[in-house]
Parts: C-alpha cells; structure tokens; sequence
C-alpha cells in the first residue's frame, strides 16, 4: 500500500480520514468510528476547533482539573490545570492547601521585557555600520507606526533598537536587537511583525546610503524573529515560614524536614541530572496552567530551561534557606504570557479558565503560573524527602489500571479498599481482579 500522498490538506476532512483509515489499520471502520466519537456533535463548535490547525481529523482530550485554595498576595484563587499526569493536580491541591494557612503564596513580576532579533550579514566597515544605525535609528520607529499605533494605546510597543556586533562569532554577524513591552499579549505578532518592518527599512536605508560601498550596501538579512528566551520578563514566587510551623501530621519533626528540604534543593542547584528532574516538576505546574489559559508552552518551556542554564550549567530554578527559625522557598523564572490574543478569546474553554481566573492581566498569570509552579516543587520535594513519591503517585495511578482493566463499580471499591493498606503496582491489581474474577 502506497504510504506517500500529495494534496493531502486539499482533500476534504472526510477523504482525509478515509485515507488514514485504509492506509494504516487492518478494520478501517472501527478507525473511522474512533476519530468520529471524539467528534463534538455541536457543528459550530466543532468547526472552531478544527480551523485552530491544519488536517484536523477529531479532538484530542486532555482533563482539565482544578486545583482550589491558592492564597496568593493575600486573595484565594482556584487554578485551571491541563495536563494528563494523574498526581499532578492533587499535588497543587495539596500544597495550596497547607501554605493557605502559613501565610500563602507572595508572588511578584520583577520585569515585562520581551525581545526580537533581526540577524543579518554586513560585509564592510563595523563603525561605518555603527554610524549608519544612528542616522537610521529613528526610522526603526516611524517605519512602524502602523503597527504600534494600538499597542501604544495600550500603554506598550518598542521599547528599544540596538545594533550587535556578533562578527567574533561569526564572519560578519550583526544583530538588530529589540526590546519591547506587549502588556496584556504574549506579543508573538507584534514583535515578528515589527521585526520584519525592521528588516526592510535596514536593507532600503542600507541601499539608499551614500557612506555605503556597492557590498556595503547589500545587507543579507537572515531572519527576523522574536526570542523566547526572555531574562527581563520575570516573576517571583515564594513561601516562608517559622520552622515549627511546618509541622504537620505527616511532617513531626519540622526542622529535619525543613533541612532535607533544602539539601535536596541544593543537590537540584549542583547535580544537572537531578536539576532536570526537579524542574521537570516545576514544568508539571506551570505547563498545566499555561496549556488552560491558552498560552504557548513550548515557547515558556524552551525560555525557562535556557533561564536554568543561564550561568553555563543547568541548575536549580527554585531555591530554599533555613535563616533567623525560618523557611524560605522560592523561584523565578521567566515567562511570556498573553490574556488577550491568541487562543484566549477564541476557544470557549481558556475563555472559562479565564473567567474563573477573573481575568487576570497578563503580570497577574505570570503571578498564578509561576506560584502552580512552586507549589508543585514543594509538593514533591515533601514526598521525595518524606514518604518517597510512589505511594502517592500509584494511589492515584490506581485509576488508570482499573480503565485499564475494565473493573466494574463494584470490583472498583472492593479493590480501592484492598489498596489503601497495599502497595499499588500494575501487576498486584491485575492480580487482585483475576482472583475476583474466578
Ligand atoms: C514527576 O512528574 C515529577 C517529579 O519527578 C519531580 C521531582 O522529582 O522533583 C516527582
């Protein structure tokens, strides 16, 4: 069976899925039952989400759960998590629960500064290119009215043009590099359509120039495109506490607990292979929050990873200290998110996960996701260096064995019993069920 095919996006969704279907499964029919039950029978609403990207053939579910009593700077919130993970959840849940009643969350945006680039190739004289940016400079700005004309309204636009001499890596490597403030919106657009305007007035003014050469004159641009990576676009999110306060009935002995805490921290800072991990459960917070309200994760994932590096190793991006009978736990991280724009407006659910958000400015989600962030560290630094992580984790896993193995109400209850004094692994419930079933 031929598995290439040209003008796939020009057929129709139906042909699409026809041709899937027989290309790759032995019982098309079932596969065209599969993709059509995940159909939403709501024609409109279906329609929205199959423009969102290209070849759209079904929806693909995640659960969006609820994780409820984050005091953060003093209000209660309840946070939208998208994630598939089954611990996830409960962990923020958990940890918003216990800092609610030490003093809760403190969050603050330390900066909102996004950035673009312009790379380009000028074959000539460095302080000739110096002295023709400076004539030009103010052109970066004129050039674009019509595209910051709103966002200035909006109290935003560029903030800055400078040119980077970057020939020391490679042969004659020049940058336009821009600043910008896009207040509510994440500024994807803004900033790449500024960012070709630029592109064009260099290269037209660059022609027009008569300190130029004929070569000097023919600037090659490369690309012109934001960065993700966005040191000047941070927030803060911390917890502290007078040690004793820590306890609780799983924590007796608060300041052992408050210093394995922050020796596990520390190996986070030292140890790459465990600082990966350690983020990867920061990652678990703020990805499932970020996905909800709409926001581009791997845009904050690629940003906050190069932040962990920052220093030329990758480390630690929370860090704890026991000072003065107290425990502090922090993080800052960057992170570069939209309210209005995108997706926020167009899909129903982020839309609802606003709302319940009471629709927050874009620094106030930079506050709630990076707060989900922590939480979820401290939620699994408290059982890595308590109980061990499994014992939750299985528990909740439980779910999806029983999904697994079709368990019916009542099997589901004699088997939820079964484990709350048992440990849960995959072959203990098929176990367990075959000799229900005998
Ligand atoms: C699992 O998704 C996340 C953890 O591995 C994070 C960590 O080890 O800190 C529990």
């Amino acid at each position: 069976m031929n598995k290439a095919v040209s003008g796939f996006s020009k057929l129709s969704k139906e042909d699409k899925i026809n041709w899937i279907a027989k290309t790759y499964f032995s019982n098309p029919n079932q596969a065209i039952d599969l993709i059509k039950n995940y159909w939403n029978s709501d024609l409109k609403l279906q329609k929205l989400h199959d423009d969102f990207i290209e070849n759209t053939i079904t929806n693909f579910y995640l659960p969006l759960g609820i994780a409820p009593n984050f005091l953060i700077n003093g209000q209660f919130k309840t946070i939208p998590m998208v994630i598939e993970e089954s611990s996830v959840v409960a962990a923020a849940a958990k940890s918003a629960k216990y800092w609610s009643t030490r003093g809760g969350f403190k969050a603050t945006v330390l900066n909102t500064e996004k950035i673009g680039q312009v790379h380009f190739i000028f074959e000539g004289d460095a302080v000739k290119l110096e002295n023709f940016f400076q004539t030009i400079h103010s052109k970066f700005f004129s050039d674009t009215e019509s595209i910051t004309k709103n966002m200035q309204k909006r109290g935003g636009g560029i903030l800055n043009v400078e040119l980077r001499n970057k020939t020391n890596l490679i042969t004659n490597y020049y940058q336009l590099h821009a600043t910008f403030e896009t207040k509510d919106s994440m500024g994807a657009n803004f900033i790449n359509s500024c960012l070709e305007q630029f592109s064009k007035t260099l290269k037209h003014e660059a022609n027009n120039f008569g300190g130029f050469s004929s070569s000097e004159k023919n600037i090659e641009v490369v690309m012109s495109i934001l960065s993700n990576y966005v040191p000047n676009c941070i927030v803060r999110a911390e917890v502290s506490c007078k040690i004793e306060e820590l306890a609780d009935k799983n924590i007796e002995k608060p300041l052992e607990f408050a210093q394995k805490f922050v020796r596990a921290v520390q190996i986070a800072t030292v140890e790459p292979f465990r600082a990966v991990t350690h983020n990867k459960g920061i990652m678990n917070g703020i990805d499932a929050v970020v996905l909800a309200t709409g926001n581009d994760f791997r845009a904050v994932e690629a940003g906050i990873h190069a932040y962990a590096a920052r220093n030329g190793q990758y480390s630690s991006l929370s860090n704890a200290k026991i000072e003065n009978e107290h425990f502090y736990f922090s993080m800052e991280v960057p992170l570069a998110l939209g309210t209005v724009g995108g997706l926020t407006s167009l899909h129903p659910l982020v839309k609802f996960a606003l709302d319940m958000l009471e629709n927050p400015s874009a620094p106030t989600l930079m506050q709630i996701v990076a707060v989900a962030g922590l939480a979820q560290n401290f939620a699994a630094l408290r059982s890595l260096t308590t109980t061990g992580i499994q014992e939750g984790h299985m528990k909740m896993h439980l779910n999806n064995y029983l999904n697994q193995l079709e368990a019916t109400e009542n099997e589901r209850v004699l088997i939820k019993n079964h484990f709350k004094h048992n440990a849960v692994s995959h072959a203990a419930a098929v176990d367990f069920i075959e000799n229900l079933r005998k």
